[in-house]
C-alpha cells in the first residue's frame, strides 16, 4: 500500500529532469523571459470566456457579475501564489503533476496528470470549437458561406433543427437537413476546428521560440482591441443600466461561476514551460501573478462597460456579447474588429494549451508512468515531439465531432481539481527558509481568518436554503420559480423539467454539505496548527467553485478518473522509475 504513495524529493525531481533532458534526443530551449511568461499567461487566459460565455453570466447576475470576477480572481490569486511557491521550488515542466509527486506521492500525481488532460486537451477541444464559430462568423461577414454541415457537430445541429421546428422557422439549409448521408449516418463535422488544431500543433512542434513570437503578437493585438472596447464603450455607458446592480440577488451572480471561472483558466499553464525559462525560480511566480492581475483589471472593466452600455436583461441567449453591445449602440464598424480579435484571442489560448499538454506527458513519461516516446525531445526543434503530435490528434479528432457544451464543465472540474491539490500540497511542503529562495509565499495568519470565512460559507448555505434555492423537500411556487430561473428552464416548467431540476438541486445540497465538512475540518486544523491562510483559502474557495458545477458532469468526471486509474495499475504502477529503482 505504501507503494502507492511513494514520493520523490525535490532534489530527485530536479536531478531526474536534468538527466532525462540530456538523454532524450535533445534539450528544451531556454528562451523565455518574464515578459514572455506574462504574455503567455495572458495568451492562455483571455479567450472564449470574455468574448462569449460572459453573456450568459451577465444575463443572470446583471452588473453585479463584477463581484464574481473579483471573487474568482481572488480565488485564482490564492492558487497562483501556491503554484508560484511550487514553481520556484520545483522549476521543471509538468506543472501540478510534478508538484503533487513531491507533495502527495505517485498515485495522486498520476490522478492529477490524468485530470490535467481535461484542462488542456479537453479544454482545447472547447476552444477549437468556439474558434470555429467565430471564424465562421468572420467568413459570413465577408460573404463567404461554408455549408452548415462542415462547421458544427451532430448534437448542436440537431438542437438547432429542433429549435427551428418549434419556433415555426424554416429548416432549409440547416446542417441537419443539408448534411450528406453516408451509410445511414448524417455527415456533420467541424472542419475549421480540426484545421486550426493541426496548424497550431505544427507551430507548437517547430519550436518554443516561434510559439513565443506568435503568442506575443496575438496578445498585443487582443489587448489593443480590448482597450478600444473599454475606452470607446465608456462613452456609451448609461449609468441607469447599472441599477439594479444585482437584479437577481447574489444567487443570480453566483449562477455565472462556471462561465467566469472558465474565463480565468490558463494562468497556470505557463508553469508547464518552467524548463524553457531563463530564470524559472524568479520569473515563473511573477509571470503567473502579473498575468492574473492584468486579466482581472481587463475583465472587471469590460464587465462594467458592457453591462453599462446595454441593460443586463438583453444578454439572454447572446453568445458574442462584446460585438453585440456595439451593434446595439450603432457602432457596427467595431463589430468586425471584435470578431477578428475573438478569433486571434482563441488562437492564442489554443497555442498555450497545445504547448502545455505535451510537457505534462513528457514529465509523466520521464517518471516511467507513460511510455518512453512521450519524453522524446526533437533534436532540431527542441520540443517534446511525439507528445506534441499525440496531443494534436487527441484534440483535433474530437473537435470534428463533439458538442463543446458537454466539455466545458469537464474542463472546469479538471482544472479546479488540480488547483485544490496544488494549494493543499503547499501545506505539506517542508519549510524552506533559505536566504537565496527567489519567491516567498506571503504569510498571512489563518488562525482566525479561516474560521471566520468558514462562518461566511455557513451563512451562504443558510442563505441558499432560506431563498428556497436548495430546499426541494417542501416546494412551493416561489421555490419552483427560483429553480426554473437558476436552471434555465421555462416558466412554468414542465413536470419533467421540474423533476430534473429538483434532483439537481438536491444533489447540490448534498455536495454543499460535504463541502462544509471539509471546510470545518480545514478551519479546525488551521486554528490549531496556525496554518498560513493562502493555501487553505485556495483549497476552500476552489472546492466551493467545484461544487457549483452541475452534478451530471461529475459522473462523467468519475468515469474518466476510473479509466485513468485502470491505466495506472496496468502500466504506470509497474513501470514507474520509483518501482524500479
Ligand atoms: N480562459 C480561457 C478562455 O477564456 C480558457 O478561453
Amino acid at each position: 500500500m505504501s507503494n502507492l504513495f511513494r514520493k520523490k524529493s525535490i532534489e530527485q525531481v530536479l536531478k531526474n529532469a536534468d538527466n532525462e533532458a540530456h538523454s532524450n534526443g535533445g534539450t528544451l530551449v531556454k528562451s523565455l523571459k518574464l515578459r514572455d511568461l506574462v504574455s503567455l499567461g495572458i495568451a492562455a487566459v483571455i479567450g472564449a470566456g470574455i468574448f462569449s460565455t460572459i453573456g450568459k453570466a451577465a444575463f443572470n447576475g446583471g452588473p453585479g457579475i463584477v463581484y464574481l470576477f473579483i471573487i474568482t480572481a481572488i480565488t485564482c490569486g490564492f492558487t497562483a501564489f501556491c503554484y508560484a511557491e511550487f514553481a520556484s521550488r520545483v522549476p521543471v515542466a509538468g506543472s501540478a503533476y510534478t508538484y503533487s509527486y513531491v507533495a502527495f506521492g505517485e498515485l495522486v500525481a498520476w490522478i492529477i496528470g490524468w485530470a490535467l488532460i481535461l484542462e488542456y486537451g479537453i479544454g482545447n477541444i472547447v476552444v477549437a470549437v468556439s474558434w470555429s464559430s467565430y471564424f465562421n462568423n468572420l467568413l459570413e461577414g465577408i460573404g463567404i458561406h461554408l455549408p452548415a454541415w462542415v462547421v458544427t457537430d451532430n448534437a448542436t445541429a440537431k438542437t438547432i433543427y429542433d429549435a427551428a421546428l418549434q419556433n415555426g422557422k424554416t429548416t432549409e439549409g440547416l446542417a441537419w437537413t443539408s448534411a450528406p448521408v453516408i451509410g445511414g449516418m448524417k455527415l456533420i463535422v467541424n472542419i475549421p476546428a480540426f484545421i486550426i488544431v493541426i496548424l497550431i500543433t505544427a507551430l507548437a512542434y517547430i519550436g518554443i521560440k516561434e510559439s513565443k513570437k506568435s503568442a506575443n503578437f496575438m496578445v498585443a493585438f487582443k489587448l489593443i482591441v480590448l482597450f478600444i472596447v473599454i475606452v470607446v464603450g465608456f462613452f456609451y455607458v448609461k449609468p441607469t443600466n447599472w441599477s439594479p446592480f444585482m437584479p437577481n440577488g447574489f444567487g443570480g451572480v453566483l449562477a455565472g461561476v462556471s462561465a467566469v471561472f472558465y474565463a480565468y483558466i490558463g494562468f497556470d499553464a505557463i508553469s508547464t514551460t518552467s524548463e524553457e525559462c531563463e530564470n524559472p525560480q524568479r520569473d515563473m511566480p511573477r509571470g503567473m501573478i502579473y498575468s492574473l492581475i492584468a486579466c482581472t483589471i481587463i475583465y472587471v472593466l469590460i464587465a462594467l462597460v458592457i453591462t453599462g452600455m446595454v441593460k443586463y436583461s438583453e444578454f439572454q441567449g447572446v453568445s458574442d456579447p462584446l460585438a453585440y453591445v456595439f451593434e446595439k449602440t450603432g457602432l457596427t464598424g467595431l463589430n468586425y474588429l471584435i470578431s477578428v480579435s475573438a478569433v486571434i484571442a482563441t488562437t492564442s489560448v489554443l497555442l498555450v494549451f497545445q504547448i502545455g499538454q505535451p510537457r505534462i506527458w513528457m514529465s509523466m513519461s520521464r517518471d516511467g508512468l507513460l511510455p518512453k516516446p512521450f519524453s522524446r525531445i526533437h533534436p532540431k526543434f527542441g520540443t517534446p515531439s511525439f507528445a506534441t503530435i499525440v496531443t494534436g490528434f487527441l484534440v483535433a479528432i474530437p473537435s470534428l465531432f463533439v458538442d463543446a457544451n458537454l466539455m466545458t464543465d469537464l474542463t472546469s472540474i479538471g482544472t479546479l481539481f488540480a488547483f485544490v491539490l496544488v494549494c493543499g500540497g503547499v501545506l505539506l511542503l517542508p519549510i524552506d527558509n533559505s536566504p537565496d529562495k527567489k519567491f516567498n509565499l506571503p504569510k498571512i495568519d489563518g488562525q482566525w481568518l479561516v474560521p471566520i470565512i468558514f462562518i461566511g460559507f455557513v451563512a451562504l448555505f443558510w442563505y441558499k436554503i432560506t431563498q428556497g434555492i436548495v430546499n426541494v423537500s417542501n416546494p412551493n411556487a416561489e421555490v419552483w420559480t427560483n429553480l426554473a430561473k437558476k436552471n434555465f428552464i421555462s416558466v412554468p416548467p414542465t413536470p419533467e423539467e421540474l423533476a430534473n431540476a429538483a434532483a439537481t438541486e438536491f444533489a447540490r445540497f448534498k455536495l454543499f454539505l460535504i463541502f462544509l465538512l471539509l471546510a470545518s475540518y480545514m478551519s479546525i486544523q488551521t486554528f490549531l496548527k496556525k496554518w498560513t491562510a493562502i493555501p487553505v483559502l485556495g483549497v476552500l474557495f476552489c472546492s466551493y467553485l467545484l461544487i457549483e458545477i452541475p452534478v451530471k458532469s461529475w459522473l462523467v468526471f468519475f468515469a474518466w478518473m476510473g479509466a485513468g486509474l485502470a491505466i495506472y495499475f496496468m502500466y504506470g504502477y509497474r513501470k514507474s522509475k520509483l518501482a524500479n529503482g
